[in-house]
């Protein structure tokens, strides 16, 4: 979905060429989220006023219409607002005319960037036609910076002048859907509001002083947890408690305006709002992740945080945390795109998903997230994997060892069927939400639908601080590192060993699964030397889509039991990123009708390793070179079956190592994601950024 990005220094003197840098490269931060479109809105040469800059295409194409419009670079701010966005369009096409900030009128007095889908917006634009106001875009967004200013004149002619907060809760008010927004005005210079329902968004934090304040003595950067802040805090409150401090006299709205701190001292202060935790990391680790129905209002080198809307056991407080992630884990270093970088991130990715919680010697698993609810999830009558996508496939991918070891019936369920459907959910349930950024609406629609009905919700998320983090009761972090590349590939194997693991933690108690355990335990140790092992295979699958695979129009991939989500994750994998058409078939459907494609042109490609299931496997693989189809199997090193079916049927094979049944997809899809990286970067795709998708699907 769209990335937003905003930052506000105060007392920092920062040129306008450094503002613009900042807000650049956020925005190329949050690139994989949408690229579509890009723009920035920033202070222009006038007291209060607003330049924007947009343009369609990528960071690099606004970076260059920057240039063009040669702005003054050298000129000083103490203090600024700036905002930005990074657009995947859902509502009007990606041109000039759609691309955020968006306006309320030709001066600029509000502007916005959105991220989200505001559902009432036909009537919204309605009403406001009504009222005279003329529209220059297709977009929903542009209805919200008119709402701002027709708010905002309305009262002023009444004689009420709101505070910047106050008028924002009016808008919302009128608000239907999903948002993430920042707005920035002429009227209220250097003070941005941060808000959002539905969508992600965080505020970093930086102060290079060491700072005191009233109740506890902080230090920047050290501390782990600074002071939680009120919310509707008054300033003085929130000077209290926040390590910000700024001079009650100076005069607001003025650029000259001198913050200080509670010792007299200056107190410079910057913040950088976003969408993801990336595009902040470079600044500072210090974040605040804001919650659904949050107006930050940030002015004056200070953050107020209040509510749109009064919840009954809503949080009252909000924590600044401390970031774990590195700069380095954000970066491509040698690779050339995001994803070849995370599929050779495997081998240590997967081995963080269990650093700590497995041990090898006593054949333990401990999950911290959920050890005191295990009780619970083992009385449930069923679980309900719950997930979108390539999390989707995960879950099909583990779900016959959960059955096996916790003996609970368990269904796995796409959120958006399961929200059509209405499906019966019951306090005995224990529903398990599996997702890559923890922010996919229509997973979080499903959890939140769960939660009404009772039942205990489980996540199972990559990016901590995310919304279904937050909202579910308890959880497991995968721990993959963060995941930029559009088509997911470390998540998935990580939140396979996770999923394998809480399966294990569920079955601690059995005696009969002793012996399964065990060898599953075993298993997982070798899975990260495995995985390295697969990855040599690069060459080969190189020369594969160099030859065999080269300018075809369609691929089928045949699997059964374990190894049909290998399939399907598989064929999403070479869709999404090479633009082939690509199917995942279960094996056993062959002879219902899928035989009909099969000649001597279409690629097949089949999971044909070794489990209860392989003999089924090899009967298919036969019935395929009956139809002189000519199959590339993936199977295990050294398989005489294969070997011999190799010589004679010329059927071509990829080796990878043999493991436990449940644990063996985790090796297998590693050939299907190199296949499907190198298929797209040889027809010239730039693989981080395939046409039509978003890294973080925030809208349903
Ligand atoms: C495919 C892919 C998507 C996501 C899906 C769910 O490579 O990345 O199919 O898996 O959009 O996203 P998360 O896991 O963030 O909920």
């Amino acid at each position: 979905m769209c990335g937003i990005f905003g930052y506000c220094n105060y007392l920092v003197e920062k040129s306008r060429g450094d503002v613009i840098d900042t807000l650049v490269e956020g925005l190329q931060r949050l690139e994989y989220r949408g690229y579509d479109s890009t723009g920035i809105a920033i202070d222009g040469d006038e007291p209060d006023s607003t330049v924007i800059y947009k343009q369609i295409g990528k960071v690099s194409a606004l970076q260059k219409e920057i240039t063009a419009q040669d702005p003054n670079r050298d000129v000083t701010f103490v203090s600024h607002c700036g905002i930005a966005h990074t657009r995947w369009a859902t509502h009007g096409e990606p041109k000039q005319i759609n691309c955020h900030p968006q306006r309320s009128d030709r001066q600029h007095d509000f502007v916005i960037v959105h991220n989200g889908i505001i559902t009432n917006f036909r009537e919204l634009k309605q009403l406001l036609l009504n009222k005279g106001y003329t529209f220059e875009s297709d977009t929903d967004t542009e209805c919200i910076a008119k709402l701002f200013k027709h708010l905002y004149d309305t009262n002023l002619k009444n004689g009420t002048e709101l505070d910047f907060h106050e008028l924002t809760k009016l808008v919302l008010l009128e608000l239907e859907g999903s948002y993430g927004l920042l707005c920035r005005s002429s009227h209220y210079p250097n003070e941005v509001i941060a808000t959002r329902n539905g969508s992600p968004l965080l505020i970093g934090v930086k102060s290079e002083r060491k700072l005191r304040v009233d109740f506890v003595d902080v230090e920047f950067p050290d501390d782990e947890i600074l002071p939680d802040i009120p919310l509707n805090s008054t300033r003085q409150e929130t000077r209290n408690l926040l390590p910000i401090a700024a001079n009650e006299s100076a005069l607001r709205r003025s650029q000259s305006r001198a913050f200080l701190s509670e010792d007299g001292a200056p107190n410079p202060v910057e913040f950088f709002v976003s969408s993801d935790a990336a595009s902040v990391v470079k600044h500072t680790k210090k974040v605040l992740f804001l919650e659904d129905d949050d107006i930050a209002h940030i002015y004056d080198g200070e953050i107020h945080i209040h509510r749109s809307r009064r919840e009954v056991g809503a949080p009252a407080t909000r924590s600044i945390q401390t970031l774990e992630m590195e700069l380095a884990q954000i970066m491509k270093g040698p690779y050339t795109h995001f994803m070849q970088k995370e599929i050779f991130e495997q081998p240590e990715s997967t081995l963080n998903t269990m650093r700590g919680r497995i041990d090898f010697e006593q054949n333990s698993v401990m999950l911290g997230g959920l050890k005191s609810w295990l009780p619970v999830i083992r009385r449930a009558r069923r679980l309900i994997m719950i997930a979108c996508g390539t999390s989707y496939h995960s879950c099909l991918a583990t779900r016959a060892i959960f059955e096996e070891l916790s003996e609970i019936p368990v269904s796995v369920e796409l959120a958006s069927d399961f929200l059509d459907r209405k499906t019966p959910v019951f306090r005995d349930d224990v529903c398990i939400f599996v997702s890559q950024s923890g922010e996919t609406a229509d997973v979080m629609l499903a959890l939140k639908y769960c939660i009404e009905r009772g039942a205990l919700t489980v996540g199972i998320v990559n990016s901590v601080g995310s919304s279904i983090s937050r909202v579910t009761h308890c959880g497991v972090h995968i721990n993959a590192g963060p995941e930029i590349g559009v088509a997911s590939t470390k998540a998935y194997t990580s939140q396979y060993i996770a999923l394998v693991m809480f399966a294990l933690s569920l079955s601690e108690d059995r005696v009969s699964m002793i012996e399964r355990r065990k060898e599953i335990i075993q298993g997982l140790k070798d899975i990260p030397g495995h995985i390295k092992e697969v990855l040599t295979m690069e060459p080969r699958i190189k020369e594969l889509c160099d030859n065999e695979l080269k300018d075809q129009r369609s691929l089928l991939l045949l699997g059964r039991g374990y190894q049909f989500a290998s399939a399907l994750e598989g064929a999403l994998k070479i869709k999404e990123i090479s633009y082939m058409h690509s199917e995942g078939v279960l094996a056993g459907e062959l002879k219902h009708g899928v035989l009909a494609l099969v000649d001597e042109d279409l690629p097949i490609i089949a999971f044909g390793t070794r489990d209860s299931l392989f003999p089924k496997v090899v009967s298919s693989i036969e019935q395929v070179l009956t139809r002189k189809g000519r199959p590339i199997v993936i199977c295990n090193k050294n398989d005489d079956v294969w070997s011999s079916k190799a010589t004679n049927d010329k059927l071509l094979t990829l080796e990878v190592p043999l493991t436990v049944d449940c644990l063996q997809g985790l090796l297998n899809i590693i050939p299907l994601q190199l296949t499907s990286y190198w298929l797209a970067v040889n027809k010239g795709i730039d693989v981080d950024f395939p046409r039509n998708l978003a890294k973080s699907v925030t809208v349903e």
